[in-house]
């Protein structure tokens, strides 16, 4: 028999694939995406020839940055459980022969070591994201770089209309059964794992980088990991 979790990542699985081409459409063109994508990767802390992982890669839209800085010499490996979306990955990565899609769990990365790994809009829907951040701490090792990016609800002294916002697009962009299993409310849940994921970081890191973009709702934290 499955348990909730097995349910709840193949709920999650049959949304991002339904909608791969919408999400994919958001991914890259929502205004100042690109900036925070590039961001994103300039806090990996690349250097050519490097290995970096993207840890739910989805459509791939911040493989081309992360290809950019390892170069032809290094690898870059997206890692996601949802076919449909590893397709239009494949596609937008085809120039890149040094950049690889592979189906699998970003709790279980089908990978032995790399130098960076980066998770962008993801620890909100493990269900345990700071033990993946333990992981991929594990998988990069002392000196390595884990990024983290993701939007929760805004500390800012405006925060109330952006949080309100921040809630229906929290609402129409999570799986419909797995959100009916959220408690009351799904923004709480997300903040939760979301605080859980940065703070694990924070912990396990000797040099770190944290930003906020949009109001507050997005958080950038990245580190070289202990
Ligand atoms: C909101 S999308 C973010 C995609 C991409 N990182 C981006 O910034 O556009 C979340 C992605 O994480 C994937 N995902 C969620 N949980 C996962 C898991 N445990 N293992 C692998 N992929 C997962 C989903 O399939 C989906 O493609």
């Amino acid at each position: 028999m499955r348990d909730r979790s097995g349910e709840r990542d193949e709920d999650a699985q049959a949304f991002y694939g339904r909608w791969a081409r919408l999400y994919d459409l958001l991914a890259r063109r929502t205004p100042g995406i690109a900036a925070l994508r590039a961001r994103a990767a300039d806090a990996c802390r690349l250097e050519r020839g490097d290995t970096v992982v993207e840890m739910g890669c989805g459509t791939g839209a911040n493989l081309p940055y992360l290809a950019e800085r390892v170069g032809p010499e290094g690898t870059v490996i997206g890692v996601d459980f949802t076919e449909p979306v590893l397709r239009r990955a494949q596609a937008l990565t085809a120039d890149y022969p040094h950049v690889q899609v592979v189906r699998g769990d970003a709790t279980a990365p089908p990978l032995e070591r790399c130098d960076a790994v980066l998770a962008t809009f993801v620890t909100g829907m493990l269900e345990k994201p700071a033990c993946a951040v333990d992981d991929w701490c594990g998988l990069v090792g002392p000196g390595g770089h884990v990024v983290l990016v993701n939007a929760a609800s805004s500390e800012a002294w405006y925060a109330p209309p952006v949080n309100a916002l921040f809630h229906a697009v929290v609402v129409l962009s999570t799986p419909p059964t797995t959100r009916l299993r959220y408690e009351r409310d799904p923004r709480r849940l997300l903040d939760g794992r979301i605080s859980s994921a940065h703070a694990r970081l924070r912990e396990r890191s000797a040099a770190l980088a944290h930003e906020t973009h949009t109001g507050g709702v997005v958080r950038l934290t990245g580190g070289r990991v202990r």
